[in-house]
């Protein structure tokens, strides 16, 4: 069987990638290397730099692929506020390319890769997958209206797919040189450089962390079963639901940093309490968290230092620059 997996130099894609391999699965990859790194790309994925809104490359590169994994995206839910244009044109736009290719290429199944951010602001927790989604930025609804032509273009066609909703995914390889997302990330990278991490409002919203092992491990059976055809799963664990400001301890704690953080305005349109349920997971997928919030951190922590604490990269430009625009990124404050 042969794999084709966009954003394959990032975080997610490069470790399906691993994963797919190692099952014995012919892997063809793509990436722009907009938010990835060649040196995350298995040397034995048939991998191609190309930008996947290049409707006619995605044609070519997919031929022969039996199924499509599409991660690659510039993942920026906040950031997304203020850089609509680029932000939904990597996240929606680039969506429809990959997925006009996979039709016209008639592959078996296609796993599109959305994100919590398609919930949006809902009035009970955890989020769980049938809610009705009412996402509060631009990335939130390139997520979600992107789910909505897959599956009709899916369903047209006969290609069998699957959605998955993975959340605030951590783990080695992660970027921890971009200043508009990965807050496990960058609060390391910071403390490594003795820099107090930053916390939007009173670092009292909650999260819930998934170790990208126990987001794989989901993934590889959406990819394997076929009887799982158009279910939507959200992926990741649901135990472990903790304040920004108790992830900023433990980061602390496990590097024995003396912690004072620099509080700042809150991100407009941020969701103060986000989690989603796994119990569509469990059920469905066999799924169980084996690696807790406090190893997946260590695990980063020992990552980052084996490469070194590094200065943040402002990759994007920043397309409405007002009052409304945080400080933190309009005065490059990391
Ligand atoms: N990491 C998380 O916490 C998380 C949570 C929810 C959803 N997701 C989703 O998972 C997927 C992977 O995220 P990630 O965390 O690995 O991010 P990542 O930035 O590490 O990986 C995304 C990759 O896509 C590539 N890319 C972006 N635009 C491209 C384009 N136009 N053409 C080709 N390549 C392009 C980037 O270079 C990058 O390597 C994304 O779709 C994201 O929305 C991630």
């Amino acid at each position: 069987m042969k794999i084709f997996i966009t954003g394959v130099a990032g975080f997610l894609g490069s470790h399906l990638a691993d994963r797919m391999l190692e099952l014995g699965y012919d892997v063809v990859g793509v990436d722009n290397l907009v938010g990835g790194f060649t040196e995350n790309v298995n040397p034995k994925v048939k991998f191609h730099i190309e930008d996947c809104n290049n409707l006619d490359k995605m044609v070519e590169l997919m031929k022969g692929c039996d199924i499509v994994f599409h991660g690659a995206c510039t993942a920026h839910d906040g950031f997304s506020l203020f850089s609509p244009y680029y932000i939904t044109q990597n996240t929606f736009q680039i969506s429809m390319s990959v997925l006009s290719a996979a039709a016209q290429n008639n592959v078996k199944k296609f796993i599109y890769c959305s994100s919590m951010a398609r919930y949006g602001k809902q009035e009970k927790l955890p989020y769980k997958e049938d809610m009705e989604c009412l996402p509060v930025t631009p990335y939130g609804v390139g997520k979600y209206a992107s789910e909505q032509i897959v599956k009709q273009i899916c369903t047209l066609n006969n290609i069998n797919y699957n959605i998955i909703v993975p959340h605030n995914i951590i783990g080695p390889r992660q970027n921890y040189t971009d200043p508009f997302r990965n807050v496990v990330a960058i609060m390391i990278n910071r403390m490594l450089q003795n820099k107090q991490p930053i916390i939007y409002g009173d670092g009292e919203q909650k999260r819930t962390f998934s170790f990208i092992g126990d987001c794989i491990s989901c993934i590889e059976k959406i990819i394997i079963h076929d009887n799982l055809n158009g279910e939507i799963f959200n992926i990741g664990p649901d135990e472990e639901f903790v304040t920004i400001n108790q992830l900023a301890n433990e980061i602390a704690n496990q590097l024995n940093f003396k912690l004072n953080p620099i509080y700042v305005k809150d991100r407009p349109n941020e969701i103060k309490f986000a989690t989603c349920s796994s119990d569509k997971a469990r059920k469905l997928l066999n799924y169980k968290t084996q690696t807790t919030l406090s190893d997946g951190i260590k695990q980063m922590i020992s990552d980052i230092k084996s490469k070194g604490p590094k200065e943040f990269r402002y990759n994007y430009d920043i397309e409405i620059n007002n009052e409304n625009t945080p400080n933190t990124w309009k005065e490059k404050m990391f």
